[in-house]
């Protein structure tokens, strides 16, 4: 099998970048290792930059979203028992977010491919990949028991963190950046509206707490708990009762509750690999990158990274000048680390530390007091949550 660009992966960077190149005239294969049930169900984040928003709708991969994604103008910060808002128009010049979830952004995007895209092979691993040095990268894998090798012209790692593509990096290249927290979330969805139209950021005493919602009938509510929790440990009740007195104020706002559809533990770690680079292998989203959930960036970096990418394989093609190409580790990392530097921020302003002393939790505090006093630290939240322009 041959293609001119090999794509490792169907989560949204793959997938986006195959719709990308697709509509530029230029040829990809995409592998993925599950099947396709698996990739649509996964539960993710939910929050859609304005620019990646409107990547979406130039891929003409808007339709759904536009409909049935919902605008959000700003966030609520509670501590203390008090709520703060941040209105997100108002502090960045008219930017706000979309809360429509991954999960949907994929199913749309893995429809249109089997549409009118290249081949999107699931059950397809990829086994190594071989040659990124040299002019025909190739990529052995495995789909549905059959080995098989795909020759590319250039091969795209969008294979998440626990991929292959990372590895073929020489060990003297690769340098690896990264941060873990001794706590986790553990996300909820619930049959029941969401208790605020807003997204509820919580910092409390017994650890952080996040209500977001999926549609106007479904919530999705997170709980800080140890790392190494597993879901089953928390039953329905203890999860409400929990989500309740982390998210309480002094006014009459109640949590709804409703039943408990689906429950697991995303682990929270902060990952960055240099370069993202290599011959003719270039990795985008998790595979280069993880930041912590709480600034909602992983899905909107991964697309700045393949909409970088796109424009990079684009110029080469018309131009025949390989400097986009050449650029563009540079390019993603730095949007990168402002994003990990956010979701950094927001995290350990947030979260409780098991170690953490009065001394820590009052400087929390003062934090939040600065964001919710002075418009400048308010603007600073509100600029990098609603996103940094695309590169
Ligand atoms: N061969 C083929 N496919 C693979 C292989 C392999 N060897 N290894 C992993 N994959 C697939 C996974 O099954 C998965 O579907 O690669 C895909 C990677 O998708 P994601 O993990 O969703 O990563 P990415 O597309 O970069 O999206 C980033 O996902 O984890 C969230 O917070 C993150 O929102 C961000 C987004
Ligand atoms: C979500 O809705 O899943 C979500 C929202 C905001 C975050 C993280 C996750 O910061």
């Amino acid at each position: 099998m041959r293609t001119t660009v090999g794509i490792i992966g169907a989560g949204p960077a793959g997938l986006l970048l195959a719709r990308l190149l697709r509509r530029a005239g230029i040829e990809s294969v995409v592998l993925e290792s599950r099947d396709r049930a698996y990739v649509e169900r996964r539960q993710r984040a939910g929050i859609l930059e304005q620019g990646t928003v409107d990547v979406l709708r130039a891929a003409g991969a808007g339709e759904r979203m536009d409909r049935e994604g919902l605008r959000h103008d700003g966030i609520e910060l509670r501590f203390d028992r008090r709520r703060h808002r941040v209105d997100f128009p108002g502090l960045t010049g008219g930017r706000s977010v979309t809360v429509y979830a991954q999960t949907e952004v994929c199913k749309d995007l893995i429809a249109l491919q089997l549409e009118e895209g290249g081949p999107l092979l699931f059950e397809a691993e990829a086994l190594v990949v071989e040659g990124a040095e040299g002019d025909r990268p190739r990529i052995p894998f495995r789909h549905q028991g059959r080995e098989d090798v795909l020759e590319c012209e250039y091969v795209v790692g969008c294979d998440g963190f626990w991929g292959v593509a990372r590895k073929a990096f020489p060990d003297g290249i690769s340098r690896v950046f990264e941060r873990s927290y001794p706590y986790a979330w553990l996300g909820i969805l619930a049959d029941v509206a969401p208790s605020h139209d807003e997204l509820v950021y919580a910092r409390h005493e017994r650890g952080f707490a996040l209500l977001s919602m999926r549609s106007p009938a479904v919530s999705r509510l997170y709980l800080q708990v140890p790392a190494g929790t597993e879901a089953g440990q928390w039953d329905d009740k203890e999860i409400w009762e929990e989500l309740e007195r982390r998210l309480e104020t002094d006014d009459d706002w109640r949590l709804e509750r409703g039943p408990i559809t689906q429950k697991s533990v995303t682990p929270m770690r902060s990952f960055v690999h240099e370069p993202m680079r290599h011959g003719r292998l270039f990795l985008a989203g998790d595979a280069a990158h993880i930041v912590p959930p709480t600034g909602a960036k992983g899905l909107n970096l991964a697309a700045g990274d393949v909409v970088t990418l796109a424009r990079a394989l684009v110029h080469e093609r018309e131009t025949g000048s390989p400097e986009l190409l050449d650029a563009y580790s540079a390019t993603c990392l730095r949007r990168v680390w402002q994003a990990e530097r956010f979701s950094y921020d927001m995290t350990t302003l947030l979260h409780r530390a098991p170690d953490a002393t009065p001394f820590d939790a009052r400087l929390q505090l003062a934090r939040l007091e600065r964001i919710a006093s002075s418009r400048a630290a308010e603007t600073d939240l509100a600029e990098a949550y609603t996103g940094f322009p695309l590169a």
